[in-house]
């Protein structure tokens, strides 16, 4: 395998409305990016991915861009970007931004001149049709955040167009060569100015069927998941192989791809040797009991499960390319809260779940909080709700008939609002993310669960991950961690997650994922333990025994 330099990095996530406010607006900014990267620096990361920070009306947070080649004024300017870039820079971190061109705003230039000439040359940069006889859209399709995809053309009641997200995030006709240029230029202007690379937003679904028909209906709606359409759309590598090789290649930029869902056997095509991307995202613990009925109707992921999902998605990139592996991100809840079951959840079972995904092999991403271990709310009315798609699962819950506690319950379990509390560096007011308002609430848990505490603690959470970070880049075993294969150890031992990554040295990650203690094998006599969440440290052999959710990393 060609050696890239993104291969041995360790990714780090900012979610920039909640990371740091800087000038006391409630609101984070790149500016407040710019104060904490010593602390960045300090987890050892390498790469910084800032969800989107261009100009949005924010009807998705920033997933809906009015102007690509701008900064929103909420969070700063391009200068502000450009200290970014530079000061990240000396710290041997790469800025990576969001690629978000499955679609954009409603209110980027580009859909109003299709709104005011649909047959003109802007009009086929969308998916514009004209409803039926009787009204209705052209198809059933569901948008992912409720209600039909298909939304009146304003000015034109006769016609409507596509939109797989919000009603103001028209979808972006990739067949549309001229769309396809304007898209590679803004790629090439960003990564002139020195981007790492980027994250690609929501890419699966660029590519249409050449058919659009109705799909059997999922829901008593009479409508079907936008997903559904992916089975019918074929020839996406066209697409992604031509802006591999006029965008991120001359660059030898970083990509990370969010697909969902991508055809069987393809993976080689989207991050092998001359892949699409440097790597997708796995969601595959992610995507565990998921019902397209809605959150009401999810299965939980309990460690037995999160442990067979990771190694089939570690065994399916096996000699193929690198799998970015996370816990959470934006749009998840917290994997704390969503991976350890709920009476069992401590500092010490936070820890064994980061040692569980973070040696395996591919690119660990940090989400902004989860090395301090934060928390999902509760949520007690839907006045506390904030994301769009929280108020479409709540209602979906409840027409599907569960009481409004039920309803409740799902969302707590299940939103994206979760992940996007206020980022907890203290103790003190609005958990020192702002000197003013915050502009959604903060985790009450933030007097225990915050950065200054947990920096002055040995034991906590945050040093548990530096450490990780920093035995992951040690010269000694990176060759290991970044290379090694990796091979599922004694599989069948029930909430045991074992693996070793092959090398030399060789190194087993072992993780008691319950609050029984548990034996594994040592399968070498003489070994090391490098590193514990429990006082555990020199040599072992034979059987090691595990505390309750305790985690060691053995060098054999
Ligand atoms: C991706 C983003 C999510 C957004 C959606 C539409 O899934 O991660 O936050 O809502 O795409 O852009
Ligand atoms: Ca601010």
């Amino acid at each position: 395998m060609k050696r890239k330099w993104w291969h041995d990095q360790i990714a780090y996530q900012i979610y920039p409305k909640s990371f740091y406010d800087s000038n006391g607006d409630g609101i984070g900014d790149v500016r407040g990016i710019i104060e904490k990267l010593d602390y960045l620096k300090d987890l050892g990361i390498g790469l910084l991915w800032l969800s989107p920070i261009y100009p949005s009306p924010l009807a998705d947070e920033g997933y809906d861009i009015s102007d690509y080649y701008g900064v929103d004024p909420r969070f700063g300017s391009l200068e502000d970007v450009g200290e970014l870039i530079a000061e990240a820079k000396k710290r041997g971190i790469r800025i990576v931004m969001d690629l978000v061109v499955n679609h954009c705003s409603d209110e980027h230039e580009w859909f109003r001149k299709a709104c005011e000439d649909p047959d003109g040359p802007y009009g086929s940069y969308f998916y514009i049709r004209h409803f039926q006889s009787d009204g209705a859209p052209p198809t059933n399709w569901r948008s992912f955040f409720g209600g039909s995809a298909w939304e009146a053309l304003p000015g034109h009641p006769d016609r409507c167009y596509l939109h797989a997200f919000h009603k103001k995030q028209p979808d972006l006709n990739w067949e549309n060569a001229a769309l396809r240029e304007e898209i590679f230029k803004n790629i090439n202007w960003w990564l002139d100015k020195g981007l790492g690379g980027f994250r690609v937003d929501a890419i699966i679904y660029i590519k249409k069927p050449d058919v659009f028909h109705d799909y059997p209906a999922d829901r008593s709606d009479g409508m079907s998941s936008f997903a559904n359409i992916l089975k019918d759309a074929h020839g996406i590598g066209d697409f992604l192989g031509e802006m591999q090789a006029r965008a991120f290649a001359p660059h030898d930029a970083f990509s990370v791809g969010e697909v969902l869902g991508e055809k069987p056997g393809a993976l080689a095509e989207f991050i092998g040797e001359n892949g699409y991307f440097s790597s997708i995202f796995d969601f595959e613990e992610d995507n565990f009991g998921f019902s397209e009925k809605g959150w009401y109707d999810r299965t939980p992921c309990l460690p037995e499960d999160y442990k067979q999902c990771v190694f089939r998605a570690q065994k399916k990139a096996e000699g193929i390319g690198f799998f970015s592996n996370i816990i959470e991100n934006h749009d998840e809840a917290r994997g704390v809260s969503r991976y350890i079951p709920a009476d069992e959840l401590c500092a010490d079972a936070k820890k064994a779940l980061a040692a569980a995904y973070f040696f395996m092999r591919g690119i660990p991403f940090i989400y902004q909080g989860q090395e301090l271990g934060m928390e999902n709310l509760v949520f007690h009315s839907t006045d506390e709700f904030s994301d769009c798609s929280s108020f479409d699962q709540y209602e979906t819950a409840l027409a599907a008939g569960c009481t409004e506690e039920e309803a409740l319950d799902s969302v707590s379990r299940y939103s994206r609002d979760n992940a996007r509390t206020p980022m907890q560096w203290t103790g003190g007011h609005a958990a020192g993310f702002t000197t003013g308002t915050p502009w959604y609430r903060v985790n009450p848990n933030y007097t225990e669960v915050n950065a200054e505490k947990e920096l002055k603690d040995p034991d906590s959470v945050l040093h548990f991950y530096r450490k990780m970070a920093a035995l992951r880049r040690d010269q000694r075993y990176k060759d290991t961690f970044v290379y090694g294969e990796f091979i599922p150890w004694m599989p069948e031992q029930k909430n045991l997650l074992a693996y070793i990554r092959s090398g030399s040295p060789s190194v087993l990650v072992a993780v008691n994922m319950q609050k029984e203690a548990q034996t594994v094998a040592c399968p070498e006599t003489a070994a090391t333990i490098l590193l514990s969440n429990r006082p555990a440290e020199g040599p072992v052999s034979g059987t090691i025994r595990l505390a309750g959710w305790q985690a060691v990393v053995v060098e054999l």
